[in-house]
C-alpha cells in the first residue's frame, strides 16, 4: 500500500517535471504555457490577427505562446508583478480591478476585442477555500469584464477553482454566453483545484 501510494506521487512529480522541461526547451517562462496550449487544441480560442488581454500575465507564458504562434495578435498584458518584457506586447503593471487599469486596456484597442484570458491567482494564504473564494472574486471580475468589451463571436478562458464560487461563475457565464465549458487541462496539476471555463459567443 505504501510503496503504491509512493509510486504515485512519484509519478506525478515525473509528469510535472516533463512540462518544466519542456517550457525551458521551448524558451517559455512557466510550465502554465501547455494549460493553454492544451486547451487552445481542444476549443480553438486563438487565431492569427487576434486581439487578446491576458489578465494576471506574469511571468509571461500566455502571452509569449499567443505572440510566437499567431501572426500580427495585439496583445495587451497586465499583472500586479513586474513582467519581462516582451517585444511588440503592450504591457501593464497594476492591478486589474483597478478601474484606470481596466480603461487603460480599453483605450488600448480601437473597438472591441476577440479574447479575454486570465490566469489571475491571488497570493495563496494557506488556507485553501479563502484561495478560493478570492481567486472566484477574480474570476466574476475578469467575465464581467469581457462581457462589456469583447465582441459577439468573442471569447473569455479563465481560471477557476472548485468551491464556492464555482456555481456562481457557470450561472454568470451561462447567462451571458451561447457556448460554456469547463476544462482541466492536462498540464494542470491533479492535486490543484484549478480548472479553466472557456466562454465563447455573446448572447
Ligand atoms: C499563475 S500566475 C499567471 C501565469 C501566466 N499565465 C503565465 O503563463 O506566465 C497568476 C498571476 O496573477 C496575478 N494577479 C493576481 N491578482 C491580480 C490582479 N488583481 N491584477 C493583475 N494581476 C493579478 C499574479 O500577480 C500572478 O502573477
Amino acid at each position: 500500500m505504501k510503496k503504491n501510494k509512493f509510486s504515485k506521487k512519484w509519478i506525478i512529480k515525473q509528469k510535472r517535471d516533463i512540462y518544466v522541461k519542456q517550457s525551458k526547451i521551448e524558451g517559455y517562462r512557466s510550465r502554465a504555457v501547455y494549460k493553454l496550449k492544451e486547451i487552445n487544441e481542444k476549443y480553438k480560442i486563438l487565431k492569427n490577427g487576434i486581439k487578446l488581454v491576458d489578465l494576471g500575465a506574469a511571468p509571461g507564458s500566455w502571452s509569449q505562446f499567443v505572440k510566437k504562434n499567431f501572426k500580427n495578435s495585439k496583445i495587451v498584458s497586465i499583472d500586479l508583478k513586474e513582467m519581462e518584457k516582451i517585444n511588440d506586447i503592450h504591457q501593464i503593471v497594476g492591478d486589474f480591478s483597478d478601474l484606470n487599469q481596466k480603461k487603460k486596456i480599453i483605450d488600448y484597442f480601437s473597438g472591441k476585442i476577440d479574447a479575454v484570458i486570465s490566469d489571475m491567482a491571488v497570493n495563496t494564504t494557506g488556507n485553501k477555500s479563502v484561495d478560493s473564494i478570492v481567486t472566484g472574486e477574480l474570476s466574476i471580475e475578469a467575465l464581467i469584464f469581457a462581457t462589456d468589451t469583447l465582441k459577439k463571436e468573442g471569447c473569455f478562458v479563465s481560471k477557476i477553482f472548485m468551491g464556492q464560487s464555482f456555481n456562481e461563475i457557470i450561472t454568470i457565464a451561462k447567462k451571458n454566453f451561447k457556448q460554456v465549458n469547463v476544462f482541466k487541462p492536462p498540464a494542470s496539476r491533479k492535486d490543484s483545484k484549478e480548472s479553466f471555463i472557456i466562454c465563447k459567443n455573446l448572447r
